[in-house]
């Protein structure tokens, strides 16, 4: 960066506003950006704080993004220096109109070391509140350091301890994943990394979340490496040994996986309650699938070869017998979003899909909806070793040999916890398979194209494979 703001210069709503401006060209290529898809209109500041002044200068920016019908909500923290550029990403800087320079912040660990120790201090600052939840153990005094799997959100780990997700895309109210975390909690629940406190501002006139502090888990391994790791052992094992005599064999932990999420479920439903969906309920649900199907077979023609066989899956949900129990659930489960400790399997994230509206990710739905997700996830493990990779039969037979003992682990462990099985309710977990496949081929079909053949060829599995 050779160019930057003089602090004292510019009057901080000017700042602002020149940000904003800016903003179009430079938000495209931010990884947490959710509106690639389209052209921004435009993009205004919609609230901002001064979190520190003078030289360095720390400011809280929440802007409004429009594109075509689409109004979103984005934060930003926003650095500038006078001297002592920090070493932050190139992608991190942005350029202003009158030539000057400022960049988002979240890189730079001396600016945002103050975020932690406003959540301990109990802060308010403008229409901004940094909490600590109620005794909370916080070590301050920590720099924050960005984690680099970061997906949607941007996340920052303090020393070791603590880890403060910046929700990026701001909803209203109190965010989901905070609601769902400080009711589990409550309960004394051991598959959750504690909620220690929250940042929320207020925009438009409503106390919005913006961050949420929990305790980082230094030790813990991601689902998605351990169950890749395994995959990997099982397909280079030439000998053919049977998985259960394999050092990597995962059907333990897919087991115990599936009591962690029964286990957060049953205590979903005692903290937040359940309701009955009748059959009006089921048939806006089994409408909302096939309406997705038809949207998605438009687009991607492979799909379209099968919307005929999936179809009468769908409408089958419609003759299951009502009521269906429905209650918060997690939204987005997948191995990516577990944690294994030494105690055992954590659930990370509970926000829902990034791409679902605020009101679809608070909606209650049948916890089968994350069960059904979770075993695609194993189809995910299982497959991702042959994306790109010449067709071959028998390593197809074996990675998809490795998903079926694996989501049958998970839901021996599952019913096991919650005293039935999942697999007990074909019709509507086959269903949920499906729809979830379905949302995943418009996904690859958007992102990844290579990885198409990932849920196209479990669409075929689910198909031939009847009830
Ligand atoms: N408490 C924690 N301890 C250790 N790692 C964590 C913790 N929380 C999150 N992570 C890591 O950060 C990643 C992103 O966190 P997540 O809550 O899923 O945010 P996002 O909404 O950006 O997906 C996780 O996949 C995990 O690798
Ligand atoms: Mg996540």
């Amino acid at each position: 960066m050779s160019e930057h703001i003089e602090p004292s210069g510019i009057p901080h709503d000017e700042l602002a506003a020149q940000v904003a401006a800016a903003l179009p060209q430079w938000l495209p290529s931010q990884r947490w950006f959710g509106g690639k898809d389209r052209e921004i209109d435009s993009v205004s500041a919609v609230s901002w704080t001064t979190l520190l002044d003078g030289d360095p200068l720390l400011l809280h920016l929440v802007v409004r993004v429009e594109q075509g019908d689409r109004r979103e909500l984005y934060q930003l923290l926003i650095g500038s220096r006078q001297s002592q550029l920090p070493d932050v990403a190139a992608a991190a800087s942005i350029g202003l109109e009158d030539g000057r320079t400022c960049y988002e912040a979240s890189g730079d660990a001396d600016l945002t070391a103050c975020l932690l120790d406003f959540i301990a201090e109990g802060k308010r600052i403008g229409s901004m509140t940094f909490e600590h939840e109620p005794g909370a153990d916080l070590t301050t005094g920590l720099r924050g350091h960005p984690i680099t799997s970061e997906q949607s959100n941007t996340s920052l780990v303090y020393g070791h301890h603590h880890i403060l997700k910046l929700f990026r895309k701001l909803g209203s109210g109190v965010n989901k994943d905070l609601v769902l975390h400080r009711a589990l909690h409550e309960l004394g629940s051991q598959q959750i990394a504690e909620p220690l406190g929250s940042i929320s501002a207020e925009v438009d006139g409503e106390d919005v979340t913006i961050g949420m502090l929990q305790r980082f888990l230094p030790d813990a391994a991601d689902g998605w490496v351990m169950a890749t790791t395994s995959v990997r052992d099982f397909m280079a094992d030439t000998a053919g040994l049977p998985p259960e005599e394999l050092g990597g064999d995962f059907a333990g932990e897919a087991y115990r996986l599936g009591k962690a999420v029964a286990t957060v479920h049953a205590d979903l439903a005692r903290a937040l309650g359940t309701e009955q969906a009748g059959a009006d309920d089921v048939r806006r649900a089994v409408d909302s699938m096939l309406a997705r199907l038809e949207r998605v077979s438009a687009q991607v023609p492979a799909l379209a070869r099968h919307a005929d066989a999936v179809r009468p899956v769908l409408e089958r949900v419609a003759d299951v017998a009502v009521p269906v129990s429905t209650q918060s659930v997690h939204g987005d489960l997948h191995l990516g979003q577990v944690l294994r400790t030494v105690n055992g399997w954590l659930l990370l994230d509970f926000e829902g899909e990034p791409a679902a509206s605020v009101a679809e990710r608070a909606a209650l739905a049948s916890p089968l909806r994350d069960v059904a997700s979770m075993l695609r996830s194993f189809d995910y493990a299982a497959q991702q070793l042959l994306v790109g990779q010449p067709d071959d039969p028998e390593t197809t037979a074996r990675a998809m040999s490795w998903a079926r003992r694996n989501r049958a682990a998970f839901c021996d462990g599952y019913g096991k916890v919650a005293g039935q099985d999942p697999r007990d309710d074909a019709a509507l977990l086959r269903a949920l398979e499906l729809d979830k496949a379905v949302y995943e081929v418009a996904y690859e079909h958007a992102n990844r194209p290579d990885w198409l053949t990932v849920p196209m060829a479990s669409i075929e599995r689910i198909l031939s494979e009847g009830e």
